[in-house]
């Protein structure tokens, strides 16, 4: 899974929106462009039975019809998943992760791969430290998704003019 955010540093570097309010430049604001593109990967491994130990994603609710260690059917439906993946630069799981990503996602369709997020990233490394937290449905079959920043305070020591 990877979650593009665009940060404006406009507004004294408040989180200004999601990625769907800036690219789909929304009358309020049309001249505000995003002034820095932050790419991050976030690595889901979800618990199947056999894989505690590299597991970052657990089933924790599923339907009667389901249980923990595999997903419900059809199309995951109902499952409610805890998650608390590294977070990495580029897509590799095994890069040094600058922070975990932490929330939780539900399977909330009967009739297709759609899920519900619930998810802050916490940074925790040298250039990267704070947090931001995102809500929002997730069309999970769609290449691309907008998901709302709702808020956050980070500190990204590269980001030019950012008033620390
Ligand atoms: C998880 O660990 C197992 C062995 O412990 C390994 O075979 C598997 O590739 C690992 N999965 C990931 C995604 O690293
Ligand atoms: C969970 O459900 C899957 C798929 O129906 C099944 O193969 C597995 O045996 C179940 N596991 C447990 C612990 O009940
Ligand atoms: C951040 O990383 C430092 C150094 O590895 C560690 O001591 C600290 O506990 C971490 N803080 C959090 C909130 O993970
Ligand atoms: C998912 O993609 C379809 C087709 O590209 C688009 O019509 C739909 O609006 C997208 N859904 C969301 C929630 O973005």
């Amino acid at each position: 899974m990877a979650v593009k955010t665009f940060i404006s540093v406009l507004f004294l570097c408040s989180i200004l929106s999601s990625t769907s309010f800036l690219s789909h430049s929304y009358n309020y604001y049309p001249q505000i462009k995003p002034c820095k593109e932050l790419v991050f990967y976030f690595h889901d491994i979800l618990y199947k039975g056999n894989n505690r130990n590299n597991a970052t994603a657990v089933i924790v609710g599923a339907p009667e019809w389901g249980n923990k260690t595999a997903v419900a059917e059809p199309f995951n439906f109902e499952d409610l998943v805890v998650f608390n993946d590294p977070i990495t630069l580029d897509n590799n799981l095994h890069s040094p992760p600058v922070g975990r990503a932490q929330g939780m996602y539900v399977y909330d369709q009967q009739n297709t791969y759609s899920a519900w997020f619930s998810f802050s990233f916490v940074f925790n490394s040298t250039e990267h430290k704070g947090s931001l937290n995102f809500v929002g449905a997730n069309p999970l079959l769609n290449k691309t998704t907008d998901i709302s920043v709702i808020g956050g305070l980070v500190i990204f020591s590269w980001l030019e003019g950012f008033p620390l």
